[in-house]
């Protein structure tokens, strides 16, 4: 049996392809359309996952939808009605499109697809519990989810046991972590809904000043993590910002312009919108653990990508464990509502084993075989040397200890937001120089971002003080104490930015200023080849450790196919390229027409 999930007209449109339970493919629709967080119908991707699965549409069983969009306008005109009149400018800016194609979903997936079959809507908070939950390897767990908005509910929690998830309670619009979190993202500058994790980036750079004025005048927390917002420092209601005329005047000035320098004030603003989220999330957690009494905790919902407050909660101790759905942003959305109607809505039985969760490492996108990306680099005339699959490791841990930056294209494409050693572009962690020649002439973005390292998962704990695995870059931890370089007494003065060119441990390229990582662990049953790379540079050089970092430059999603990768690698510069068993040097290719 074959149910297609699908989220779109949000953010992160996407597809996912479940057959009798096994999730067989999952993609989003910015990868084919080359738009970063593309929230348009994502015909491209289905059309790719129906291809790539050797079935039409015609054999689906089922389709299903990660939301309700009658429930959703509902919401929307409720809340333009209790501003009103003001909002119109947004309101006649929303209006046709919904009235042309947000609220014919039904309609539109039958044309699309030429589907006559059933279509199942569940909830959007539904579809991230379900994507948290029944792709988690445990039978029972609570969960909570926390995101911008769905239909009304911004946070929800309940139980999953089995093949069902029950919600026990939530928290409506406009009352929302994922919103007040986004609000300072506009107002330091970056773009809402995907600069919140250069937000997060910042944080260490700053101090909590601004903590106390945002706990007593924006948000009023509960001991039980349920809270109310003040709306009138905020504008998403009724306008077409994030923050009001209140809120800027609360933090002393207009929002910053994007691209402008950064200063202090940025830095502070999100070290203490990053400190409430941690202790919201923390006191939200604790009330669950409290009501459901489990012991695990599965997360989904944007809030969820927050890795340093997944760190804190790991750390807490208050569940056994908690595993995070890889696609917790609305892309999950399609594999959850794919999953619900699989369990929940048909009843079908779900096992597990407490260890494997059903997420195939996330590795569910679309492949390329060598024959492919051969007759592409031949076609195209691009020089290249053919590696057998036992050079490969050797050669990329030779060139990774040489200080080169290599485009790393293998397998199926990561589904969700992070490169996880399918679609990266990787580096020597050792290197003093790497981080500031990836941010500035790989990748083309902000000097203070950090690197993300992927560590051979038998070796976590010798690196970082976490003692379990972290696949999917969804935890943050310290460097261990005996890795850490130590530090002159200037070096500590250091203020700002000026703590980004301080070599802090024995991996500086990975080591943010406040001695954190966000880990990802490399398993060698989901990315075998991508192991035996990192063993190999082990063995050789004696560090389990490389810089992972997305294969795209700033602004644009992280490539898809064999041409987007080698425009990415051509327009950069990044010294070679692996796409299967073909190494490309840089010094080696023609200038582009
Ligand atoms: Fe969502």
């Amino acid at each position: 049996m074959y149910i297609l999930g699908i989220s779109a007209f949000y953010h992160d449109s996407a597809v996912c392809l479940v057959e009798d339970g096994n999730i067989i493919f999952a993609a989003q629709e910015e990868r084919y359309t080359r738009e970063k967080h593309d929230s348009s119908f994502p015909i491209n991707a289905i059309r790719d996952c129906l291809i790539n699965s050797g079935i039409t549409a015609k054999k689906l069983d089922y389709v299903a939808f990660y939301d309700k969009p009658f429930l959703k306008f509902e919401r929307i005109l409720e809340t333009y009605l209790a501003y009103a009149p003001l909002g119109i400018r947004s309101f006649l800016m929303a209006m046709p499109l919904w009235i042309r194609k947000k609220l014919w979903i039904k309609e539109l997936i039958r044309k699309e697809l030429h589907y006559d079959n059933i279509i199942i809507f569940p909830e959007h908070h539904m579809s991230h519990a379900a994507s948290a939950f029944f792709a988690s390897p445990y039978q029972e767990a609570a969960f909570l989810t926390m995101d911008g908005v769905g239909e009304w509910a911004t946070t929800s929690y309940g139980i999953g046991k089995g093949n069902e998830v029950q919600m026990l309670a939530e928290i409506q619009f406009p009352h929302s972590l994922g919103l007040l979190y986004s609000a300072f993202t506009y107002y330091t500058g970056f773009r809402v809904n995907s600069g919140e994790y250069k937000v997060m980036g910042l944080a260490p750079y700053g101090e909590p000043k601004y903590k106390d004025l945002i706990l007593e005048n924006l948000i009023d927390v509960k001991d039980d993590g349920s809270f109310k917002m003040n709306i009138d420092y905020f504008n998403y209601c009724a306008g077409l910002t994030m923050t009001s005329r209140k809120f800027h005047k609360l933090f002393g000035g207009p929002p910053r312009k994007p691209e402008s320098n950064l200063t202090q004030k940025e830095m502070d603003l999100a070290r203490s919108v990053q400190e409430v989220t941690e202790e919201i999330v923390l006191k939200m957690a604790r009330h669950v653990k409290k009501e459901t009494g489990m012991d695990y905790l599965c997360l989904a919902g944007g809030v969820a990508l927050n890795c340093v407050a997944n760190g804190k909660l790991l750390k807490s101790g208050l569940f056994d464990d908690i595993w995070i759905q890889p696609a917790a942003g609305d892309a999950g959305g399609a594999l959850g509502c794919a999953l619900f109607t699989w369990y929940q809505y048909l009843e079908n039985s779900r096992n597990v084993d407490n260890q494997t969760d059903f997420m195939k490492g996330t590795y569910l996108g679309p492949q390329f075989q060598n024959d492919t990306i051969e007759s592409f680099l031949n076609q195209k005339n691009y020089p290249y040397i053919k590696l057998n699959d036992r050079e490969i490791p050797d050669k990329i841990a030779d060139l990774i200890a040489d200080e080169k930056v290599i485009g790393w294209f293998q397998g199926q494409m990561e589904f969700g937001p992070r490169a996880l050693g399918a679609r990266s572009i990787i580096g020597d962690a050792r290197s003093s120089q790497m981080q500031k020649t990836m941010n500035l002439k790989i990748k083309y973005r902000e000097s203070f971002r950090p690197f993300a390292p992927s560590v051979m998962a038998e070796h976590v704990s010798d690196y970082f003080e976490i003692d379990r695995e972290s696949p999917y870059m969804l935890l943050v931890a310290n460097i261990r104490e005996e890795k850490k370089k130590p530090m002159t007494e200037e070096e500590n003065s250091y203020f700002g930015l000026e703590k980004l060119n301080v070599a802090r441990s024995e991996v500086p390229a990975i080591t943010h200023v406040d001695y954190s990582a966000r880990i990802q662990s490399v398993n060698q049953e989901t990315n075998p080849l991508y192991h035996q790379m990192l063993a190999k540079f082990y063995e050789k050089y004696d560090c389990s450790v490389i810089v992972n970092t997305s294969f795209n430059v700033r602004g644009e999603p992280i490539v898809c196919t064999p041409e987007d990768a080698y425009t990415c690698f051509f327009r950069t510069e990044m010294d070679y390229l692996i796409m299967g068993n073909y190494l490309l040097d840089k010094t080696e290719q023609q200038p582009m027409k």
